[in-house]
């Protein structure tokens, strides 16, 4: 079964601000600088970007600091967590939309040279079937530009609910399968460090695919 109404699951999240610590972690902080990294080595420039799942606006903080002359269209599901980024970001160079990205994105239209889609693929991946995958990354990549880049960070296998339901290596394998069957993977790392917040050690990966 999908996971139960993961509006009001991320709503009860985001009731407390920064409930994963992304603005203080060193361990996201620098998973952040990684995606910011790759996406300067793999693109000439970067006018516009398209975040999906943005949270509280961190990374997309970054991510205009890094880019100065781009502007972000970030994708929400969480209202409270859609206004907390409104207030971090620039609202001249910022457009926060709270709403399911998975509707949403019909109603995005082109040109972005960089699209960031990190630790949001299981949550949505959830509540489609595998055809509908399919279409939704077809269409995403249909926004990117030829020389564009998608950039994304996961932490498969996880072990707290629901979390560890939706990354389970082989389905994390099959969105990879999906995102290399429309673009075409042109990186992947792998980094363990530890969460210090968290008392942990976690393996993440990043990868970039192109159209
Ligand atoms: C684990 S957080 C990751 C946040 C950020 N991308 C990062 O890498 O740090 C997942 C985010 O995706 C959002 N999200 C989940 N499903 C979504 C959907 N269907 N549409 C838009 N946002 C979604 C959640 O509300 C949450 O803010």
């Amino acid at each position: 079964m999908p996971m139960d109404n993961p509006k009001a699951y991320f709503e009860s999240k985001f009731e407390c601000a920064d409930p994963w610590n992304f603005a203080t972690s060193e361990y996201e902080l620098k998973k952040y600088e990684r995606q910011v990294a790759l996406i300067e080595d793999r693109t000439e420039t970067v006018d516009r970007i398209l975040e999906i799942g943005c949270a509280e606006g961190v990374h997309s903080r970054m991510l205009l600091e890094a880019f100065p002359q781009a502007t972000l269209l970030g994708i929400e599901l969480s209202d409270t967590a859609a206004e907390t980024a409104r207030s971090r970001l620039p609202n001249d160079r910022a457009e926060i939309v709270s709403a399911d990205a998975i509707d949403y994105l019909s109603d995005v239209t082109g040109d972005f040279d960089t699209v960031v889609w990190s630790e949001t693929i299981y949550y949505m991946a959830d509540r489609m079937t595998g055809p509908d995958l399919y279409e939704y990354v077809e269409t995403l990549f249909g926004l990117l530009r030829p020389d564009g880049v998608l950039v994304m960070a996961n932490f498969p296998d996880q072990t707290d609910a629901p979390e560890k339901r939706l990354t389970r290596p082989a389905l994390m394998d099959a969105y990879r399968r999906v995102l290399s069957g429309v673009g075409t993977q042109v990186h992947r790392s792998q980094h363990t460090a530890q969460k210090v917040e968290s008392n942990a050690t976690y393996t993440y990966e990043i990868r970039a695919f192109e159209p």
